[in-house]
Formats: C-alpha cells, sequence, structure tokens
C-alpha cells in the first residue's frame, strides 16, 4: 500500500496508526460526507470549491463540523508538510457524526470526527489518457434524489461500490448509471460527458448526480477556448448517437472513454475534442496554481 498520512482531529499519524472509534456514527451507519482533493505545484487545488461543497453535505445531513472551513485548510497544509513526499497530493476530507449512542439520534454526538488521508498522487498513466477507458451501463441505478440526493458527497458509497463492482467484473474501470426515470445520470466515481455536433454535454443537475467540481471548472475551460459546454437531458439514445465520450474528476481530470459496453466509441480513438478539452484543462490547473 501507498504510504498514507492522516490526520484524527488534528492529530497526524502514519496511515496504519490512524484509528476512529467504533462508536462513531460514521462507522456504525455510514453518516459523513467527505471530498477528495488534489494538488497541482503543491497546491491543494480549487480548495474554496470542495469547502464550499464539503459545508453543504454536511449541512444536508444536519451535521456541524467541529473545525471551520480555514481550520481545515490549515489542517490540510499541516498534514501535507507531515507527508514529506515530492510528488503531488490525493487528499481526502472525510467529516463523520462522531460517537453517540446505538442508535439514529444525533443529539449525543457532541463531536464529529474530522479525518485527512493524504497520500502522493501519481497522473493518470498515460496508457489511459492515450488509449481511454472502457466503461459499462451499469444495471444499479443512481439512488433516487429522495432517498439519498447523489447532490450530498456521502461516505455511504455502497451504490457506487456496487456498481463498480459489476464494472470490474467486465473488465471496465468506470460504471455509467442510470436514474430512475432511465436519463443517464453520472458514472460511479466521476461525472460523465459526450460530445454531439461539436458540443460537450453532461447531464443536468435535475438528473440526480453530484455537483462535480471538475465539470464545473471544465464549464470555464470550454467558454474560454471558445468550445461549447453546457448540461441537458440525456438518455441512452444519446449513447448511440455520441462522437466522443469522457469522464471528469478530480483525480482522473478529463479521461477519454473508447468503449462502452464492449462497443468502441469514436472507433477506440480519444476524440479530439476530448483531447483539447484534457489539454486546456491541465493548462489552465497549472495555471492557476502557479499564482
Ligand atoms: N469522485 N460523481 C461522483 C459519484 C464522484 O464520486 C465524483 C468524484 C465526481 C466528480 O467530482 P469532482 O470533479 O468534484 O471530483 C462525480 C472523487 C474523485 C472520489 O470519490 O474520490
Amino acid at each position: 500500500m501507498q504510504h498514507t498520512t492522516i490526520n484524527v482531529n488534528g492529530r497526524i499519524t502514519s496511515g496504519e496508526d490512524a484509528t476512529v472509534p467504533v462508536l462513531d456514527h460514521g462507522f456504525l451507519f455510514g453518516e459523513g460526507v467527505y471530498e477528495t482533493l488534489r494538488t497541482y505545484s503543491g497546491k491543494p487545488f480549487l480548495l474554496d470549491r470542495h469547502l464550499a461543497r464539503l459545508n453543504s453535505s454536511a449541512s444536508s445531513i444536519g451535521l456541524s463540523p467541529s473545525f471551520s472551513s480555514s481550520e481545515i485548510s490549515d489542517q490540510i497544509t499541516k498534514t501535507i508538510k507531515a507527508a514529506t513526499s515530492d510528488s503531488e497530493y490525493y487528499i481526502r476530507v472525510l467529516l463523520t457524526r462522531g460517537i453517540g449512542e446505538l442508535n439514529y439520534d444525533p443529539e449525543p454526538c457532541k463531536n464529529p470526527t474530522t479525518v485527512i488521508i493524504v497520500k502522493p498522487h501519481f497522473d493518470n498513466a498515460s496508457q489511459e489518457q492515450s488509449d481511454g477507458i472502457h466503461t459499462i451501463v451499469s444495471s444499479v441505478i443512481r439512488n433516487h434524489p429522495r432517498a439519498l440526493n447523489p447532490l450530498i458527497k456521502s461516505n455511504n458509497l455502497l451504490n457506487s461500490a456496487l456498481a463498480m463492482q459489476e464494472a470490474l467484473r467486465n473488465g471496465a474501470t468506470e460504471a455509467l448509471m442510470l436514474n430512475h426515470r432511465g436519463e443517464i445520470a453520472e458514472c460511479a466515481q466521476s461525472n460523465f460527458f459526450l460530445v454531439q455536433d461539436g458540443e460537450a454535454l453532461t447531464p443536468s443537475l435535475e438528473s440526480g448526480l453530484l455537483e462535480g467540481v471538475t465539470r464545473n471548472f471544465l464549464f470555464e475551460v470550454g467558454r474560454s477556448i471558445g468550445v461549447s459546454v453546457r448540461d441537458t437531458v440525456l438518455r441512452q439514445s444519446d449513447l448511440e448517437t455520441a462522437d466522443e465520450m469522457f469522464i471528469t474528476s478530480t483525480t482522473r481530470e478529463v479521461l477519454p472513454i473508447t468503449s462502452i459496453d464492449g462497443r468502441a466509441v469514436n472507433a477506440g480513438k480519444p476524440g479530439a475534442l476530448t483531447i483539447r478539452l484534457s489539454k486546456a484543462f491541465r493548462t489552465k490547473a497549472l495555471e492557476l496554481s502557479a499564482r
């Protein structure tokens, strides 16, 4: 396993030594929320946006974080310093309900737990970037927004885990998930885009998905290079006619999809517009991080 450095409620240890109590409702009931970030040039990228989403997820489950955003930001910096590697970093921030009784009452849980995990981050294998990835359309549908709203970045990840198990059994590295109406929602661990008539299209939030920080940033990247990147309702039939497909996420940036359910996308090659957006994304990320 890669070396991890972990901060639990402000106490930093190496990965093997970090613990969270069994009576934490995060462990007992999956009550918690999280963010995944990465650094460029050693700095957490779009930190403010991630912390805003973390607070919004926490508020959706009625959790008041023990640390303010600026304290979390300081703790991230401290944890990165303790990690002492010269690579870029993957950073995961988790908030859980904390210790309480063996029931759902949040009231006795006075001290929500804050965990920050830092480990070296290596960019997408160039192989993956140049060959693209295999995906499936999962038989597992995305959580219904009135059951567990996908807008909440929840630690409760069974919905994604089951879809990913199906993908991995079928030799794929992502699972595209539909919603209860059969519309395309998002992938198990990333947002989904397809290219049609020279535009990059991604499902709108009404289809029930996480409002990805990378997805939003790509709208801005598109505007800056004169490529139309917008959201709309997408259906499975759009997969038949799409010229290109790709995913976006913090850790995978803009990554081409070259097959879906065993069918080649764009003759099995990353598409031209995907490559353009992917390069522009990286350039912009590095530019912003150099400031
Ligand atoms: N995953 N949709 C889902 C279900 C995700 O889990 C993620 C991110 C995204 C993309 O969001 P963003 O661009 O903000 O990273 C969309 C992260 C990387 C993770 O789970 O570790």
